[in-house]
């Protein structure tokens, strides 16, 4: 298994190729430590096998699991991890790793206050994991990198969602294999649902509507290619620029960027506007309308559009900065709409006191022939722990990026949400609102102050870059809540 880490964790830069230390473009062109929109290396380029013209497909969403056992306080979810030969393109048949045959892993539909088992069976011939992104969860049931399934074996994460609604996710998370596993389809929408937000009577049932976002290669046989940074093609719920068939209604759109390493900026057409009602951890304070969204590796938006505000026939374009169309709505029906986007939504809590800074500056060693990813100077070491903190305590981190222009990153940690204060000393974006796990770490970015309280849990956890490539090239450090 190391081989394959070693050459396919590290795709395109594999093989020692790279001159030493000389930031090059010829570096720059190969290694993908940046993806700003505009970046000549994202966008859509001649793919080697056939990619439909936009709009062409229907865009699926992904079926949501029931539980196998639903008692007092308990559901309890089945899911295999296996290998599956899925449909992105048409009538081309792709080799993926998927959660349950499904290239975009089945919903996990969660209820505040309820515990749900999910009993995940690896059905691949190699070590895998799973981890609850954005999920409050003790430290035996988040999918440490070394912590792993084997193949053939089962393992139950008890997911207690305590924590208040929200668009979560879950992904692989094996050392060193996390980018190419979930590169290939081991990635998934974790819904939690609860009361008070029910009560606020947001668009709900059909009209909620989780979009994972990514992009793909694809070799001329259909595989996914996942040695090339150049990922031309851009997924929505698995599909190359689907069209979206829409009532004339609101709709609460939960956008999930699960690109390995991109940054999506996206605008919808027609003069639409989008108003955000939550970000990573759940709901906003108050609504916010949006033009533009930029939505860094796993990042969430929720999102409501009103489409009653276009006439039956038209069709509403979401775009990217980089890459063009992504999905088009097609408004084709009336529909009763007693849905409501209420001025006030779930109040931020005051920040407690903090009891310690930390700097964390996110580089890689370019010195290396393939470039080493490193957190405050280090690679990752699963046996070492980096920071140590004590559980319930509030902590200001300062996210720095250490990299020469052109390597953006981002920043992600476990266990718990933060709250983003500032950026180099100026406000945070519209994208840093609300509880937040994963933020935006562009090139030039030197303090990013988050306030995080950590949970009243214990145990190890990791706080690493998102990009993928970066966190399996050893951008992720250890944190251990005493
Ligand atoms: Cu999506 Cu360690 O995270
Ligand atoms: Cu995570
Ligand atoms: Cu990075």
């Amino acid at each position: 298994m190391s081989n394959r880490r070693t050459v396919l964790g590290l795709g395109a830069v594999a093989g020692g190729m790279l001159v030493t230390a000389k930031l090059s473009t010829e570096l720059l062109e190969r290694w993908p430590g940046g993806a700003r929109p505009g970046d000549p290396r994202f966008r859509p380029a001649a793919a080697a096998v056939d990619v439909p013209p936009p709009f062409t497909v229907p865009m699926p969403v992904p079926k949501e699991l029931r539980p196998v056992i639903a008692s007092a306080g308990v559901d309890v979810f089945r899911v295999d991890m296996t290998p599956a030969t899925v449909e992105i393109l048409p009538g081309v048949r792709t080799p993926a790793l998927t959660f349950g045959g499904q290239f975009v892993g089945p919903t996990i539909r969660a209820r505040a206050g309820r515990t749900a088992l999910v009993q995940f069976t690896n059905r691949i011939d190699m070590e895998a994991n799973v981890h609850l992104h954005g999920g409050h969860v003790p430290a035996s049931s988040d999918g440490f990198p070394t912590d792993v399934i084997a193949p053939g074996r089962s393992r139950t994460y008890t997911y207690p969602n305590t924590q208040p609604g929200a668009t979560l996710w879950y992904h692989d998370h094996a050392h060193g294999m996390e980018a190419e596993d979930v590169y290939r389809g081991l990635h998934g929408f974790y819904l939690i649902d609860d009361d008070a937000e029910r009560g606020l009577q947001l668009p709900q049932g059909e009209y909620d509507v989780p979009i994972m976002l990514r992009d793909a290669a694809f070799a001329a046989d259909g595989t996914l290619d996942f040695a090339s940074f150049a990922r031309p093609v851009v997924l929505a719920n698995g599909r190359p620029q689907p069209y979206f068939k829409v009532a004339a209604r609101k709709y609460r759109l939960r956008l999930l960027n699960a690109a390995n390493t991109r940054v999506f900026t996206l605008t919808l057409g027609e003069g639409a506007t989008m108003t955000q009602v939550g970000s990573d951890g759940g709901l906003l304070p108050a609504p916010v309308p949006r033009t533009e969204l930029t939505l860094a590796s796993a990042e969430r938006q929720d999102v409501i559009v009103d489409f009653s505000k276009f006439p039956l026939g038209s069709q509403v374009v979401l775009r990217d900065a980089t890459s063009g169309p992504v999905l088009r709505f097609d408004v084709v029906r009336r529909a009763a709409d007693a849905s409501r986007v209420p001025a006030a939504l779930r109040p931020l809590p005051p920040i407690p006191a903090a009891t310690a800074e930390r700097d964390v500056t996110m580089s890689f060693d370019l010195s290396r022939p393939m470039p080493v990813g490193m957190l405050n100077g280090h690679a990752f070491d699963a046996n070492r722990v980096d920071i140590a903190v004590r559980r319930g305590s509030t902590e200001i981190w300062r996210i720095g990026n250490g990299d020469p222009p052109g390597f953006d990153h981002t920043f992600h940690m476990h266990a718990t949400h933060f709250r983003v204060l500032d950026r180099d000393g100026k406000a945070p974006t519209p994208d840093d609102a609300g509880w937040k796990d994963t933020i935006y770490v562009p090139a030039g970015a030197r303090n990013i102050r988050v306030a995080v309280t950590f949970p009243q849990t214990t145990g190890k956890y990791v706080y690493h870059c998102h990009f993928l490539e970066h966190s399996a090239a050893g951008m992720m450090g250890v944190m251990e809540i005493q």
